[in-house]
């Protein structure tokens, strides 16, 4: 019944969307929905690259039998073993008993080790390949993108990549699944969320991956989440090696936290001063409102940071804790870092972000603001300046060299 989209010769997509699940990992807002990409190579022997979430286990079965008709299905090559990649695997077995499940050792480890499966299998090693008849393929092992036995999958014929995560984003394929057939635009933003706090911490694992894969010179990227990627490749392996060496745009992005308005108004004198500067990517989250995976993206973007908290019993007001912690996690490099905070008795916020900018060995003026109570005069003008300070910092890129995170 299904006509499934084709994507190069003998290749076809036959993944599906998700637009029922409110937060990917439990945690990472979906509002645009997810795709999970699977794609099907009919040769003289045939192969499925990757499966989808469980949950739509049915739709994807029927997709693949009706491009299969009375083919055999011979291999499931597995790039990846998330379960929104793997978790159809124990059910496409038992529609297609004798498929071999190919991956490398890491793979084959977890497939025993999730789904209790270690019959069939073939196991794979880096460079190595695979005849379907007409297309071969081979495997590159890509480490830590996003867990340790990722690899990716290379038609040589139709110079296809089939990349897992990388180079994936959030947002449903909406009719159309490759880049040229739909608007790209609503995808820029979704990209650089889903790298940030997916991969974000893997910087180093990216860059290799991509010294390893940059010479195929590949046409088409099959990534596992988002459009397939034909006409924007350059602009994509562009925002992966930019993210990926934490290189930033000019910006300043401030954070703050705040129960009675008092650090949220010097937030407001620390936006106005970064004005002054003459940056005008300006981007202020309130850590309260604003969804963390969207301030941990704008972290990415830009290379200014300024974060302000309460002191909330003896500690950092604990929203922004728990921001801190997300960054710390994944180990942001090279920003310019200015902080503020306020107390009543006590301050222990201002001391934190101190240790904060420490450990992240970030660059940060000489100075920080704290304010006991209500705003005063002396602080409203350091409030400016530190804006500004860091506004004029955020003008001198930090340059990172390509492949040397
Ligand atoms: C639950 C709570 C705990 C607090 N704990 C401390 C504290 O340990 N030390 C301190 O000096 N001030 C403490 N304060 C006072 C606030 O840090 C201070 O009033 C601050 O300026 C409030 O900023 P805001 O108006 O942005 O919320 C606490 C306030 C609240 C509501
Ligand atoms: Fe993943
Ligand atoms: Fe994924």
């Amino acid at each position: 019944m299904f006509q499934n989209h084709k994507i190069a010769n003998d290749i076809y997509y036959v993944g599906v969307n998700d637009r029922q699940k409110h937060k990917f990992e439990n945690m990472l807002p979906l509002p645009n929905g997810v795709s999970y990409n699977a794609y099907l190579i009919m040769d003289e022997k045939t192969a499925l690259i990757d499966t989808v979430e469980l949950a739509f286990g049915d739709v994807f079965v029927n997709k693949i039998q009706s491009q299969l008709g009375d083919k055999k299905l011979d291999y499931l090559i597995i790039n990846h073993m998330e379960p929104d990649h793997s978790g159809a695997i124990r059910l496409i077995r038992q529609y297609y008993p004798e498929i071999i499940l190919v991956g490398n050792s890491k793979t084959l480890a977890m497939v025993e080790g999730f789904y209790g499966i270690d019959d069939n299998v073939l196991e794979v090693n880096d460079g190595g390949e695979l005849s379907l008849g007409s297309h071969t393929l081979q495997f590159y092992l890509t480490p830590m993108v996003h867990w340790p036995e990722t690899m990716m999958t290379y038609d040589v014929k139709e110079r296809v990549l089939f990349s897992g995560d990388a180079f994936g984003c959030f947002g449903n394929l909406d009719g159309a699944v490759i880049d040229k057939d739909l608007d790209v635009n609503k995808y820029w933003d979704e990209m650089i969320r889903y790298y940030a706090n997916i991969v974000g911490k893997y910087g180093s694992a990216v860059q290799k991956a991509l010294l390893k894969l940059t010479p195929l010179d590949f046409e088409i990227i099959c990534s596992t989440h988002g459009p397939i990627w034909k006409k924007h490749i350059s602009e994509v392996v562009d925002v992966y090696d930019q993210l990926s060496r934490y290189n930033a745009k000019e910006g300043v992005v401030i954070i703050y936290g705040s129960m009675y308005g008092n650090t949220e108004l010097m937030a407001e004198i620390v936006a106005q001063g970064v004005a002054q500067s003459g940056v005008k990517n300006i981007i202020v989250h309130n850590v309260s409102k604003s969804d963390p995976s969207e301030i941990i993206r704008d972290i990415f973007k830009y290379n200014g940071l300024i974060v302000g908290s309460p002191t909330y019993c003896n500690e950092l007001y604990p929203e922004v804790e728990s921001l801190l912690r997300k960054i710390e996690i994944r180990q942001v490099k090279n920003r310019y870092f200015g902080y503020f905070g306020s107390f009543t008795w006590a301050g222990a916020a201002v001391k934190r972000l101190e240790t904060f900018v420490q450990t992240m060995k970030w660059i940060t003026p000489d100075f920080a603001v704290e304010e006991k109570q209500g705003l005063k005069e002396d602080n409203y003008h350091a409030c400016m300046y530190l804006g500004k300070k860091i506004g004029e910092m955020a003008k001198t890129p930090i340059v990172v060299e390509p492949h040397c995170v």
